[in-house]
């Protein structure tokens, strides 16, 4: 694991990093989304109670009352900042502080538990995956989404290029092993460990770039550029920006990302 809790927890203090990542994945993806699939996958009747682990700024359970979802739906987060957010944002949902690895609720609470983009950054999966199981009933069913392996692989190589040129720049390189802490394999072998069954699907899209600004935009988001020099960050942004006009060269840049959901039954 690349980030200590103290480091994820100041990752996520408030959502504003975290809104960049996301708007980037918004406007400039092509290919099946992400959002039908989690649908389909899940294929709720709207009765059911749903846990949302890792909930960040809320948007799923925002998301699952405004199209009708009429049972318990609660978001959960480590991050007080994210948990204030989404309550203002979807007062309609219920969401509660806490962590991932001792949820607080009584056993066989809930019908739905997901866990999307945030396996990678609990310590002890394994605890958390224990967890997800108590507060199913039984028949439950978990949904964990995450990048699958070579996810954003042509974005790490040029950032590994750039790294060449200005040394700060290869901090970001964290960011790529810290989320392949969860991704097919260890997913696949500790969901069946927790759970005796185990589905993988995957989705295959992209990010489509013709201007370096919002590859820029997406990497200063990350904690490694956060805390650099003024000097240090402009040498950093030059060989990024170089490493990705190479690609780019006047036309599109493909980004491939590859992403697992990794589904289970109490
Ligand atoms: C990458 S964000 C994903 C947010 C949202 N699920 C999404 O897909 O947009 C990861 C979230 O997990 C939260 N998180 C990290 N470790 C956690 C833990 N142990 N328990 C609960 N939440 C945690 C972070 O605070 C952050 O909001």
């Amino acid at each position: 694991m690349s980030s200590s809790p103290a480091e994820v927890a100041a990752q996520y203090a408030t959502e504003r990093h975290l809104r960049t990542r996301i708007g980037t994945h918004e406007r400039y993806s092509v290919g099946p989304g992400l959002e039908g699939t989690v649908d389909r996958l899940l294929a709720l009747t709207g009765d059911e109670a749903v846990l949302d682990v890792g909930t960040g700024p809320g948007d799923f359970p925002g998301r699952l009352r405004a199209e009708g979802h009429q049972g318990r739906i609660v978001g959960l987060d480590f991050s007080a900042g994210m948990v204030e957010r989404a309550s203002g944002e979807y007062p309609d949902v219920e969401f509660q502080q806490g962590d991932a690895a001792a949820l607080p609720f009584a056993d066989a609470s809930f019908d739905v538990v997901t866990a999307r983009h945030m396996l990678y950054h609990v310590p002890d999966v394994a605890a958390a995956l224990a967890e997800f199981r108590r507060v199913l009933k039984p028949g439950g069913r978990f949904l964990a989404v995450t990048n699958a392996e070579g996810y954003m692989a042509e974005l790490w190589d040029a950032v590994a290029e750039a790294g060449q040129a200005e040394p700060a720049v290869n901090a970001l390189l964290d960011s790529k092993a810290g989320s392949a802490v969860f991704s097919e394999t260890q997913g696949e072998r500790l969901v069946r460990a927790a759970f005796g069954n185990v589905q993988l699907d995957f989705i295959e899209n992209a990010l489509v770039f013709t201007t370096p600004e919002p590859v820029l935009a997406y990497l200063e988001s990350m904690p490694a550029l956060q805390n650099l020099a003024p000097d240090t960050l402009e040498r950093a942004r030059a060989a990024l920006t170089q490493a990705v006009m190479a690609r780019i060269q006047g036309g599109e840049w493909r980004v491939s990302k590859r992403v697992v959901f990794i589904s289970a039954r109490r």
